[in-house]
This record gives structure tokens, sequence and C-alpha cells, in this order.
């Protein structure tokens, strides 16, 4: 214990030694990393089913849009998907729902689970039985224009302060392999 704090305080030493040097852009570097590890870790309720609300995805109708984004919505979204030109089901094609959970993994992953826990953006465990399959495709493909013309996606914004989801460009046969994951992970038949 006392050879541990001995060890910690000459790294203390050094650190500061090492950082009176520095110039003013090490400076820098030096606030951001202040910065980032001020940023929350994602909420985890031990013993506890996850759902959407108490995985500090949202507090209900908490923005000033008055949207419950937690509440089923019926928009298409605003895009390229509409009723004309996307069917699903009945039934799940289970190799078109492979493909999606693998384009999933690497393009999503960094900000969603497929399960409720919140990372970046919401968990999507359910979005199928709250978004329309049009509306989560026009969201994928496009989410900028949705977050900026979609009421539902833009009350998702305000949600998560101003955080932005980004173009992954999966292209439009990745978005619908992707919808077919969701429609699988959500016990669709
Ligand atoms: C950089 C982080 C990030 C990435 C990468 C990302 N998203 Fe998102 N996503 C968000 C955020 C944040 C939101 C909430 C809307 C907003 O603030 O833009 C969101 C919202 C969504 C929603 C709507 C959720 C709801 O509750 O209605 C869906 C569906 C979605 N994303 C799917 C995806 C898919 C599929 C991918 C991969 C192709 C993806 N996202 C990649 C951050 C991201």
């Amino acid at each position: 214990m006392r050879n541990l704090l001995i060890a910690g305080l000459l790294v203390a030493g050094f650190t500061l030694y090492s950082c009176h040097g520095s110039n003013s852009s090490d400076k820098y570097n030096e606030n951001e990393v202040t910065s980032n590890a001020e940023t929350p870790p994602p909420t985890t309720i031990e013993g506890k089913v996850l759902t959407r609300e108490n995985s500090g995805n949202t507090a209900s109708a908490a923005t000033s849009t008055g949207i419950d984004v937690n509440a089923k919505s019926d928009s298409k979204g605003v895009g390229k998907f509409t009723d004309a030109n996307i069917k699903v089901g009945p039934g799940i094609d289970a190799a078109m729902a492979a493909k999606g959970k693998a384009v999933f993994q690497t393009s999503c992953t960094a900000c969603h689970t497929a399960t409720a826990q919140k990372l970046i953006g919401p968990g999507l465990k359910g979005i199928t039985d709250i978004r329309t399959p049009q509306w989560i495709m026009n969201m994928i493909t496009d989410p900028v224009k949705m977050t900026h013309n979609d009421p539902v996606a833009e009350a998702l914004l305000q949600q998560e302060n101003g955080v932005q989801m980004t173009n992954q460009n999966v292209g439009d046969e990745g978005a619908r392999e992707i919808l077919e994951f969701f429609r699988q992970n959500d016990g669709a038949k």
C-alpha cells in the first residue's frame, strides 16, 4: 500500500513536471480530456428489466414539441420511403434479417443497442412497435432531413439535447435489411 502510494506520487509528480513545459496546444488537449471525463457513462439499472422509460431514454413528453417519443406514431416520416414502395411481412425473411443484423453491428452499434439500453441514441428494442417501417427506413437513410422535418424525429433530437444521428450510408437495401432485423428482434413472426 505504502509502495503504491509512493508510486502514485511519483506518477503525479512526473505528470505535473511534464505539463509544466507544455505549450498552448497541449493545454488545449488537456481541456478536451477534462470535458470528456465529465460525460456520464450509459445508464444501467441493476436487477431491473430495462425499458425505454427506465433506461434514461426519455421522460415522456419531455420536449417542447409536446410529442411523447415513447408513444406509438403512425408517421411515415419525410423521405423517399412510402406505403407505395415499402411493404413488409407477413413473416420474416430470415436471410434478410441476418444481413440486417450484420449491417447493424457494423454501422449502428457505436450509438445504439438492439435492447432497450440507451447509448448515444435510444435503445432500439421495440422500435417496430412504435414506428412505421417507412419512418424507420427514412430515418436510417436521411436522419438530418428527418430531424428537421418530421415532428417525431425533431422531438427525439430535442430529447437528445441536439445530438444528431449521422447518416451511415448503408444504402436503401441496407436500410431494408436492418428493418427486417428489427422486426425479427421485436418478435414478428
Ligand atoms: C452517431 C450516433 C448514431 C449512429 C451511428 C446511428 N444513430 Fe440512430 N440515432 C442517434 C440519435 C442521437 C438518435 C435520436 C435522434 C437524433 O437526435 O438525431 C437516433 C435515432 C434513431 C432511430 C429512431 C429511434 C426512436 O426512438 O424512434 C432509429 C430507428 C435509428 N436511430 C436507427 C439507426 C440505425 C439503424 C443506425 C445504423 C445504420 C443508426 N441509427 C446509427 C444516433 C446514432
